[in-house]
This record gives C-alpha cells, sequence and structure tokens, in this order.
C-alpha cells in the first residue's frame, strides 16, 4: 500500500482538487483507492458527498489500515502537520510567493520523497511559463489551468468522470503524475 500527502504550507493551491483527481486516476487504473480528507474544511468530504465519486473518502485517519492500494490525505494548508507518508505531492502556483513559501518549508520535508507540482499554470501569462518551465527543468511535475478541473468538482466528480473537451488532457497530466509516484516507489 502506497501513501501520498497532498500538501503545502499554501492555501489554495489546489490540494484538494489534484488529490481527488489523482485518487480518480489510480482507481481507473484498476487500483483500490481511499482518501483521507484531513482538512478541518472537509472540501473533499463535500464533493464525496454528492455521491458521484467511484471511491471513498473519509474524514481524518483510518483506525483501521484499509485493503487499499492507495490512501491519498488532502492535508489542511499548513506547515505543522508534516505527513508521515511514502511520496508528498505538493502543489504549488508558478508564482514568487509561492515559491518563498515552498522553499522556507521545504527542509521540513528533506527527508521525505517530494514531487513539486505546479498547478493550475495559465501558459498565455509570460511570466507564469517562464517560471513553470524552470521548475518543470528541475523535476516538477507540471497541471495546466483548465476549467475543467473547477467544473468537475462542481458536480461532485472527478475529470475522468467528463468527456467534454479537454477532460482527456486533463486526464493525461494526472496519469502522467500517477505514473511518477508509481515510478520511484518500492512496492
Ligand atoms: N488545475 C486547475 N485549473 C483550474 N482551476 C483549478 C486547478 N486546480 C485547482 N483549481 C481551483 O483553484 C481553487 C483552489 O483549489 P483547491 O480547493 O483544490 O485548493 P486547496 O489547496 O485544497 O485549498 P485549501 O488550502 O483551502 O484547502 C478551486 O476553486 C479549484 O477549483
Ligand atoms: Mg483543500
Amino acid at each position: 500500500m502506497r501513501r501520498i500527502a497532498f500538501w503545502s504550507p499554501k492555501g489554495g493551491v489546489g490540494k484538494t482538487t489534484l488529490a481527488l483527481n489523482f485518487a480518480a486516476a489510480a482507481y481507473y487504473s484498476g487500483h483500490k483507492v481511499l482518501v483521507c480528507d484531513l482538512d478541518p474544511q472537509l472540501s473533499a468530504i463535500d464533493v464525496f458527498n454528492e455521491k458521484r465519486l467511484p471511491f471513498s473518502v473519509v474524514p481524518d485517519m483510518p483506525q483501521v489500515e484499509p485493503n487499499v492500494d492507495f490512501i491519498v490525505y488532502d492535508h489542511a494548508p499548513s506547515i505543522e502537520s508534516i505527513p508521515s507518508v511514502d511520496t508528498i505531492v505538493l502543489p504549488m502556483r508558478a508564482s514568487i510567493l509561492d515559491l518563498k513559501a515552498v522553499n522556507r518549508a521545504f527542509r521540513l520535508i528533506r527527508d521525505k520523497r517530494v514531487i513539486k507540482c505546479i498547478n493550475a499554470v495559465d501558459t498565455r501569462r509570460h511570466d507564469e511559463r517562464v517560471m513553470a518551465m524552470k521548475l518543470y527543468s528541475e523535476g516538477a511535475h507540471l497541471v495546466k489551468d483548465r476549467s475543467i478541473y473547477v467544473r468537475s468538482l462542481a458536480l461532485g466528480e472527478t475529470v475522468f468522470q467528463q468527456s467534454v473537451y479537454g477532460a482527456r488532457d486533463a486526464q493525461n497530466e494526472l496519469k502522467r503524475l500517477l505514473e511518477r509516484v508509481i515510478d520511484k516507489q518500492v512496492k
């Protein structure tokens, strides 16, 4: 079983969006998945309550170890709760303030496997594109700014449950993130 945390010191960077869509990528690749909502805002639980997700979301850590391939943790924005997991996916925006906040927090997670995920990249904006490409060249994963992420969660679904224009590109971004997470991990 793999434990994957979507964690960031910053708020509003896409932890919940990416955690649920990552879980969907794993689910539709044939894995058993459980999402734990560790944020008192309970946003992932709110989506789950629409009863359209194909996997479960539970509040807090399960008391008994679940029989799943992936536990996906959706964290609150905080530098206090550093998760004990196999991999941290660290979503951030391609902005200088996000980069500074992430760099400041990085010493707290230095000993862990971290995949930086530059989220909601608007490639039409020059500065954002340049920073995203620099971070990409340093090993970060990129997820573009797409309305399908917003729309699907508003429906209580993930991008994997959509067939409209743009859904396939979004699915592929998440599948590539799943491949990276699986890639270097000890089974
Ligand atoms: N790739 C994306 N493209 C477009 N919009 C996005 C993308 N990722 C996230 N969003 C939007 O950005 C907003 C913040 O996302 P989300 O709630 O997932 O962030 P968060 O880090 O979980 O926030 P919090 O710190 O409050 O828990 C939401 O409105 C979401 O729909
Ligand atoms: Mg959240």
